[in-house]
């Protein structure tokens, strides 16, 4: 694995994971991951930044790690751990908080959305939310970050904080953190709510209607798609912005049956609603059963899974450990006795 560019990202154990999730992110990983040394985090201190159950924040941990599996992460390229069982991404965090201005915090579209939702009760860990994202990039050094497009600015706010630490604590040329990339990719990058099209798919959504979780039942995914919002207009279509809807389900489509841009649009120019909605259902169903039967076997395997994560938690301490001794070193601290 040595020599290979490195990969990090991650998905937070909040609610269920939807197709957004699997499109704009997890499926773009397992495309890239034998080319790359890949690091895929369950990032569980991401998900106490709004309101959560500690009842269920285990499980929840341990059903994104099996869903990386069942979408095909393979373990001989990547390597899957929990966030909170490597320590230096907190410490990173507190280090990297001090040399953050606290209006580029405050710019964060995220922070402002989620904010606006939860009115008075904004925490602390919310506006720091993306320096919390930051330092689990940095720990590792990648050299890529495969997210979806509403990461964007996360991103740009991570190569902010690298070029500013760099500057203040590197040698000139000698830089500590690497600047990383993300790699966002051209369809999938934005899947909209099934009940607005010019929304983004959300887990936040208070309408289960609105997406499609990856353990959703035929049954589920049957009403959800034959409720989904249309428009009155016969022929489907791509890239037309008065049609927000057809882009999204088409897009879909084009993604889960592996056909082309052009075979879709051909395929679907002359189609009703009522013949596409049957059509779109099949191709879901058919794309996530292999997700969750596979899901199900490693639920099934605790102990398996528990080896996953004490493995990836081992490699993951090892690197973070290192760039976390080096950022510490930079900024003038003595080292542990
Ligand atoms: P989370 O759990 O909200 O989202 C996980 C991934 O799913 C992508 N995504 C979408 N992609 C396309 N269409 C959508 N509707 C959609 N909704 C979500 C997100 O862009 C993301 O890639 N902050 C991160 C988690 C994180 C992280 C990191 C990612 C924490 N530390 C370090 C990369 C590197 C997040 O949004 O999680």
């Amino acid at each position: 694995m040595s020599g290979r560019q490195r990969v990090f990202s991650g998905v937070q154990p909040t609610g269920n994971p939807h197709l957004g999730n699997y499109l704009g992110a997890i499926r773009n990983w397992v495309e890239i991951q034998s080319q790359f040394d890949n690091f895929f985090c369950v990032v569980d201190l991401h998900a106490i930044t709004v309101s959560h159950k500690p009842e269920t924040l285990a499980k929840d941990t341990y059903a994104i790690a099996a869903i990386y599996l069942a979408c095909g992460i393979d373990l001989s390229h990547s390597t899957i751990f929990v966030q909170s069982h490597v320590p230096a991404h907190s410490e990173l965090t507190w280090l990297l908080n001090c040399i953050t201005p606290l209006n580029w915090l405050e710019d964060m579209i995220q922070f402002k959305e989620k904010a606006l939702k939860q009115g008075e009760n904004v925490g602390v860990g919310l506006l720091d939310y993306p320096v919390l994202m930051a330092s689990d990039i940095l720990l590792y050094q990648a050299d890529k970050v495969p997210v979806g497009e509403d990461q964007k600015q996360h991103l740009e706010l991570t190569r902010d904080i690298v070029n500013r630490f760099n500057h203040q604590f590197a040698k000139p040329n000698q830089p500590i953190l690497k600047l990383p990339e993300p790699l966002i990719g051209k369809e999938g990058a934005r899947v909209m709510s099934l009940t607005d099209g010019t929304k983004k798919m959300s887990k936040s959504d208070p309408s289960e209607l609105s997406r499609i979780n990856l353990l959703d039942s035929p049954d589920e995914i049957a009403k959800k798609i034959k409720r989904c919002k249309t428009d009155p207009i016969r022929g489907l279509e791509f890239d037309n912005p008065e049609r927000p809807e057809s882009n999204n389900l088409l897009t879909l489509y084009m993604l889960l049956s592996g056909k082309t841009k052009e075979e879709v649009a051909n395929e679907c120019q002359d189609m009703g609603w009522g013949q596409f909605k049957p059509l779109l259902t099949q191709t879901v169903i058919e794309a996530l059963t292999p997700i969750q039967e596979k899901y199900q076997a490693v639920m099934n395997d605790k102990g398996y899974l528990e080896s996953v994560l004490r493995d990836g938690k081992q490699k993951a301490e090892a690197i973070a450990n290192q760039t976390l001794a080096q950022v510490k070193a930079a900024m003038g601290y003595s080292m542990p006795l």
